[in-house]
């Protein structure tokens, strides 16, 4: 049996077992199966030994273990260099590799989304809100599509420090925003209660930008409501999360699973 597993902690709450298995049903790929694990710091180097020995095929990691893993691998591919985050692990010529796959989800949503190809936002502005472990997957995304690239977190310090990675950025208090977004993006923890609010004022943002919030339970935050009632397009994290476990589906099996109808309902 091959086993792949999530792990992190918390984890109960994890869809990624449910569709992962669903995916090796439909395309026929047998005797694997994949599970999700609660774990401390310590178990991670028992699990990157199991992944080496082939007791393991591969492996997701979510919070609170998505830097913290860094050190431990044999090798990372660039985008986990570059965004210092790993959620996908693979094995290749006996190497345990770290990847990152939530950068491609947001990347392929935007596109689907804007209908947008690669740097074709050059002369927009992207307003990004928050600092926190995902921050950086979304930042590396957006880099590639273009546009000028805004984020302000409650903490400044956390903006700053992304600073190291991405010089290019610019950040702002908190409070306070660019005169004019192509997208504003939510990757703060505020909304998973259906009551949070941001208690940020985009009422002057009603031109058809784009608010799109990393949460998906609830479906719609408080943020993404208050951005459709005045006329914007908005987005929830479900398609970003569809499409970054299925890039990691597509390196342990080679196969790119559809994203289609069927398994947006399987998360409903
Ligand atoms: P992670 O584990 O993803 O790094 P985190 O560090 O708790 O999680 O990040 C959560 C993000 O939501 C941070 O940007 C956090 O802002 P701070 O750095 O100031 O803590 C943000 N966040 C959480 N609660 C918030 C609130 N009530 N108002 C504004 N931002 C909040």
């Amino acid at each position: 049996m091959k086993k792949y597993l999530v792990v992190g902690n918390p984890i109960e709450h994890s869809l990624s077992p449910k569709l992962h298995n669903y995916w090796f049903k439909k395309y026929r790929i047998e005797n694997s199966i994949y599970e999700k694990r609660k774990i401390e710091q310590k178990d991670l180097l028992e699990i990157l030994e199991k992944i080496k020995k082939g007791e393991i095929e591969g492996a997701n990691v979510t919070l609170p273990f998505k830097k913290s893993i860094l050190p431990l691998l044999d090798r990372l591919e660039a985008p986990a260099a570059e965004t210092q985050s790993v959620n996908t692990i693979f094995r290749e010529n006996g190497q345990v590799i770290g990847t990152n796959t939530d950068w491609k989800g947001f990347n392929q949503t935007i596109k689907k989304t804007l209908l947008i190809k690669e740097k074709k936002m050059v002369d927009k502005n992207i307003f990004i809100l928050g600092a926190g472990g995902v921050t950086s997957s979304i930042i590396y995304a957006l880099k590639k599509i273009g546009g000028k690239i805004f984020v302000s977190n409650r903490t400044q310090k956390k903006a700053e420090e992304l600073k190291n990675l991405f010089p290019d950025i610019n950040i702002i208090k908190w409070g306070e925003k660019p005169p004019k977004c192509e997208i504003v993006v939510n990757t703060t923890s505020v909304g998973l209660n259906a009551s949070d609010e941001l208690n940020l004022d985009f009422s002057d943002y009603k031109d058809n930008e784009l608010f799109f919030d990393l949460i998906y339970n609830p479906k719609e935050t408080n943020f993404l409501k208050e951005a459709r009632l005045r006329g914007n397009k908005t987005i929830n994290g479900q398609l970003m999360f569809l499409y970054q476990a299925a890039f990691a589906f597509k390196y342990w099996t080679k196969i790119m699973p559809e994203i289609d109808n069927e398994v947006i309902e399987l998360l409903e």
